[in-house]
């Protein structure tokens, strides 16, 4: 029975969180579908909008940061990275989570496809970049439902990395 109870905490627990965390965040506050405008279009600083909850820019930023600290600390996928410009790198990823999380920036880089082609990237590759997006979310403190909504609209892209 206690068995039975703990297979559906597990089963009810949000994707990625199935183990426990290192540094836990604060626990989630708010979904956007809470907070979203009449029209559907959430104004870019709402509260409640993803970029709102990942801390807007300031946060994003340092999320990005830490998420390149675990990236870079990956010897199962460092080797793609040895020619990148971090700097360059991570002022494209600020402004693409910016952009997807509705805090109106534009996103300036290439195509996901272009940025990853040639690269071959294996489903493998591309989940262990989440563990690692994942860890460097948690580490910057970024709320658990921030986390998890900006894990499905990456998961979104998966199809444009792996395998170009
Ligand atoms: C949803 C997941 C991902 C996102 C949002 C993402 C985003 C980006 C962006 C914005 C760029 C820069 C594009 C430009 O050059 O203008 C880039 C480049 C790159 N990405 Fe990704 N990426 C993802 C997954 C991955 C994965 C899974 C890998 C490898 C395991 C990877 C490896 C690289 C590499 C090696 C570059 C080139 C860096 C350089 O210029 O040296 N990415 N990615």
């Amino acid at each position: 029975m206690r068995f039975a109870f703990a297979l559906l905490l597990i089963a009810l627990s949000p994707i990625g969180h199935t183990r426990p965390l290192e540094a836990g965040p604060a626990a989630p506050v708010a979904t956007s579908e809470e907070h979203a405008s009449p029209t559907g279009a959430a104004p870019a600083l709402a509260p409640g909008s993803l970029y709102a909850d990942l801390g807007g820019q300031e946060g994003i930023t340092r999320m990005v940061e830490a998420i390149i600290v675990e990236v870079k600390a990956d010897k199962r996928i460092a080797y793609l990275f040895e020619d990148t410009d971090w700097d360059y790198l991570r002022d494209r990823l600020v402004e693409q989570i910016c952009e997807l999380s509705g805090g109106g920036c534009e996103y300036t880089g290439l195509p996901m496809p272009d940025a990853h082609s040639g690269m071959a990237i294996t489903r493998a590759e591309f989940n262990w970049f989440v563990e690692d997006t994942e860890r460097g979310m948690r580490k910057a403190g970024v709320p658990l439902a921030a986390q998890n909504r900006l894990l499905a609209l990456l998961a979104k892209l998966h199809g444009d990395i792996v395998g170009q």
